[in-house]
């Protein structure tokens, strides 16, 4: 069950060669995919060799396998982790029941809803990044932009799958449109805000994998925990190719972060007009990044106070972050969680019906998870002698949707009239002078072992590899 079939045109674990109907609705689907990759992939890369990793079985051991590829031949595959047949709903009003295996007529909609959702982001990452790697810093980290985009390639496939699978017609119309709908298009945009915002830079694009994969991360680990079993193996699977997403991002501004502090100490400054001067990246201008990504990434959650979200718990479809290692009901009827609301201009936190309250825990797991990212980064700071720490933003900071949408609140959380925002503004959310600076910034270093000036090396190369391995072969 968990070996993976390479001698058919879609390697996959699911005995797809058994169901002769879907399969050729996927091998239907695949040349459109391969165009969607062609014209909105990554630009200019289709005849270069990447040393990529690819899934070929879902054994925690070993997994993955690494060689050159071109990423238009990559084997994108469907990969489900295997089945338990004694698995039963871990949570809601279904708990206790067997977990179900066909989508229950009921919350049909409702699970082809959030399953598009998250199939949606896929492709639209991909779109979002596919310039980046005309400015890349290094080739080391040209690959892991190109790992990370065939990755989120086949995430849309593990999405696809069970479209497919599980939904009939609508799920195949569902999937065209997948391929249809276009990061930041205007008339026909990608469906979540953060999805149509533009990945311009690579200390955007290393914000992004820090910030806005790891909330993959928590609505994958939700879903991980789904009563449809075959949407919680799809994630569980899907879960380990997102940690090397979020290791790009985690390790990425760790190298700015430490490449700006070797410059301050050799030069005794912490001015950003020199620090610029000398080609590196003032830690306040991260900081302004980090804020912006960490409060885009934040809305992502939805409305703190969310009746959809209740509704998705109770029928045993999205569970919460760890939910089976959870002291607790798993029902939630009689329980309570605190969050914070506006009264009178203040933020004051209430305790609030938990079932209600499901976005806003997963975003508070979410925060604790960044928080912890922070103190790392710190630790590097540290470690050169400099005393500035990075901070997460009050999550009432910059917020586009729920109970803090249209109010004003600092960084560190102080309710602003909007005169004061207008005027401090600058501070808190990178301008548009600091975007310039950093794009200035972007050049492309493809030499092996060499990086461009505002980064640092990594501390080891990909798989034991050296830093100098010739990481992408262009044609
Ligand atoms: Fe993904
Ligand atoms: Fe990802």
């Amino acid at each position: 069950m968990a070996d993976v079939n390479y001698a058919e045109r879609i390697p996959n674990n699911v005995n797809l060669s058994e169901d002769r109907r879907l399969q050729r609705a996927l091998e239907h689907w695949q040349p459109r995919y391969l165009d969607w990759w062609r014209e909105m992939g990554p630009v200019e890369s289709l005849r270069d060799d990447v040393y990529l990793r690819t899934a070929v079985s879902v054994e925690p051991g070993g997994w993955a396998h690494f060689d050159y590829v071109k990423m238009p031949d990559y084997r994108w595959g469907i990969f489900l982790e295997p089945r338990d047949d004694d698995r039963v709903i871990p949570f809601g009003a279904n708990k206790g029941k067997p977990a179900w295996q066909e989508v229950p007529g009921e919350y049909r909609g409702t699970l082809r809803r959030i399953i598009v959702t998250q199939g949606d982001t896929e492709p639209a990452s991909v779109e979002q990044q596919r310039h980046l790697g005309q400015t890349c810093p290094s080739l080391y980290d040209l690959r892991n932009l190109f790992q990370v985009n065939v990755e989120e390639g086949r995430h849309l496939w593990a999405m696809v799958y069970l479209l497919h699978a599980h939904f009939g017609r609508d799920g195949r119309e569902e999937a065209e449109a997948l391929l249809v709908r276009r990061s930041g298009d205007r008339d026909n945009p990608r469906i979540l805000g953060a999805f149509n915002e533009k990945t311009p830079d690579w200390l955007s694009f290393y914000m992004f994998t820090f910030f806005t994969d790891r909330d993959g991360k928590y609505q994958l680990c939700a879903l991980a925990e789904s009563g449809f079993d075959p949407l919680a193996r799809t994630c569980r699977f899907m879960l380990t190719e997102e940690a090397h997403h979020m290791f790009v991002g985690e390790t990425g501004i760790r190298r700015v972060i430490q490449r700006t502090c070797e410059a301050m100490r050799e030069h005794r400054t912490d001015d950003p007009e020199k620090l610029r001067a000398l080609g590196v990246i003032d830690l306040p201008t991260v900081q302004r990044y980090l804020n912006f990504h960490f409060s885009v990434t934040l809305d992502l959650f939805g409305g703190e106070l969310s009746s959809n979200a209740a509704t998705f718990f109770t029928a045993g479809i999205k569970g919460r972050f760890q939910e089976e290692k959870l002291a607790d009901d798993h029902v939630l009827l009689d329980a309570q969680y605190p969050v914070l609301q506006v009264e009178d201009g203040r933020l004051v936190e209430r305790p609030s019906p938990a079932v209600n309250a499901l976005n806003e825990r997963l975003r508070d797991d979410f925060i604790r998870d960044t928080d912890a990212g922070m103190a790392r980064w710190n630790k590097v700071a540290r470690s050169h002698g400099v005393g500035f720490a990075f901070r997460t933003p009050h999550k009432a900071f910059n917020r586009r949707i729920g109970i803090f949408a249209g109010l004003n609140v600092s960084p560190e959380g102080e309710v602003l009239s909007a005169e004061e925002w207008r005027r401090r503004e600058r501070g808190f959310l990178p301008t548009a002078e600091d975007r310039a600076y950093v794009q200035s910034l972007m050049g492309r270093v493809v030499e092996p072992g060499r990086f461009a000036n505002w980064i640092a090396p990594p501390a080891k190369g990909i798989e034991g590899l050296p830093l100098d391995f010739e990481y992408v072969r262009f044609a």
